[in-house]
């Protein structure tokens, strides 16, 4: 067995215009900058380095700038990688407290026109508001300057590894959060 990771914390995203990203993370979404430098690579040119955060953790986005003299020529990104056909990123998602969050965070970007590409949704193939997917997660996805595609969600479900089922008490919890009979619906199985 390997041993044991405690999270998956942060990730480091090649960007096209630095300013725009930070303008992207840190005016709309909130993040802050904790450090910002060039940095010499072993082939002697400098891509330019910012780390910002969302936590009280030093990083939680690196944005790292490619050198101008050394930026891909005819690469063009994509507008929202969840879209496209090329090996790499798909998404990566941030968990919001919950329902009430989730729908301040949808009134807060559509103000800061930030365009929401799909959801709002609920990751389910039995709750009644369910896209018939996976995870129960409420979800919406918008994307960065570069066409990174971002998640936020709430009401991921909670797994029990003994039965290899979604808890049931969480099941029940969160339909009756969200204002159904947790009789009434039936618990998605998880297929394995
Ligand atoms: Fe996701």
């Amino acid at each position: 067995m390997p041993p044991e990771f405690k999270k998956l914390q942060h990730l480091a995203l090649k960007v096209r215009n630095i300013q725009n990203s930070l303008k992207f993370y840190c005016d709309i979404l909130g993040f802050k900058t904790t450090e910002s430098y060039r940095l010499d690579t072993e082939k002697g040119y400098q891509d330019s380095i910012n780390f910002i955060t969302c936590s009280n953790k030093h990083h939680v986005i690196n944005l790292v700038q490619i050198s101008e003299s050394h930026k891909p020529k005819d690469i063009e990104p994509p507008s929202n990688s969840r879209d496209t056909h090329v090996y790499g990123l798909h998404h990566f998602a941030f968990e919001v407290k919950n329902k009430t969050e989730f729908k301040k965070w949808e009134v807060h970007l559509t103000e800061n026109k930030i365009k929401i590409v799909k959801g709002p949704l609920v990751h389910s193939p039995t709750h009644p508001e369910g896209d018939g997917s996976w995870g129960e997660n409420r979800a919406l996805y918008f994307c960065d300057p570069d066409g990174n595609a971002i998640e936020i969600f709430c009401d991921m479900a909670n797994i029990n590894f003994a039965t290899h089922e979604i808890d049931d008490l969480w099941f029940r919890q969160r339909i009756k959060k969200d204002g159904f009979d947790p009789l009434e619906i039936l618990k998605p199985d998880l297929n394995i």
